[in-house]
């Protein structure tokens, strides 16, 4: 699969419609709305991620203000297997092969519903390959994981220069 694999899905948030489009093309206004919101302060490039960005099995999910055509949010799916899945009591019988990278929303676009957008199609994704989902969450960001399904399976702990997560899974 090559560049955008399907036609985009409009969903209305709480302040404009967005378009939210697959795709396994790298984009640099991909990596400026990357660097802006995860790599603060840190040196450009520090927003690739070397082994995923590249490996043919990742998907990236982006949303598009469907007024302005502007990059808002973007999110990547990477194929790798939850390591918490088979220590988890609560963990049910589906696998958990997809783990959410790099989700972010441009400044002037937060709280207004992108970033839980963002994670319902990944959810509608892994559904329909037969998979959960987890990630590692910023402390900020957990409480929108949260409403979407996901539940904590770690305490906080600091990554360096980047600050406090909590390992969270949906859907296994
Ligand atoms: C986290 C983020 C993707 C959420 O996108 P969003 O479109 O603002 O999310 P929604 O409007 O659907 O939901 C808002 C929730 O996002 C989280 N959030 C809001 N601003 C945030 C920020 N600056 N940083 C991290 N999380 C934030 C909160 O959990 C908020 O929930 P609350 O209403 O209980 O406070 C977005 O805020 C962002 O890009 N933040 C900076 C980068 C980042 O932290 N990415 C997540 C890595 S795990």
């Amino acid at each position: 699969m090559s560049g955008d694999s399907r036609t985009p899905t409009s969903v209305p948030t709480a302040m404009a419609t967005i378009e939210l489009r697959w795709t396994q093309e790298m984009t640099q206004a991909h990596l400026d709305l990357r660097h802006e919101q995860l790599r603060v302060g840190m040196p450009r490039g520090s927003e690739r991620y070397p082994g995923v960005d590249d490996d043919p099995s990742t998907r990236f999910l982006l949303a598009f203000d469907a007024t302005t055509g502007k990059l808002v949010g973007c999110a990547t799916m990477q194929a790798a297997a939850c390591p918490h899945h088979a220590h988890d009591p609560h963990a049910q019988h589906t696998p958990c092969r997809f783990r959410i990278r790099a989700m972010a929303v441009a400044a002037h676009h937060q709280n207004r519903g992108i970033g839980s957008a963002l994670v319902r199609e990944l959810q509608r994704q892994a559904t329909a390959d037969g998979s959960g989902l987890w990630c590692n969450a910023r402390l900020r960001a957990v409480p929108m994981y949260e409403r979407c399904g996901f539940r904590c399976v770690t305490a906080a702990y600091e990554l360096p220069n980047i600050g406090p997560h909590r390992d969270m899974v949906w859907g296994d």
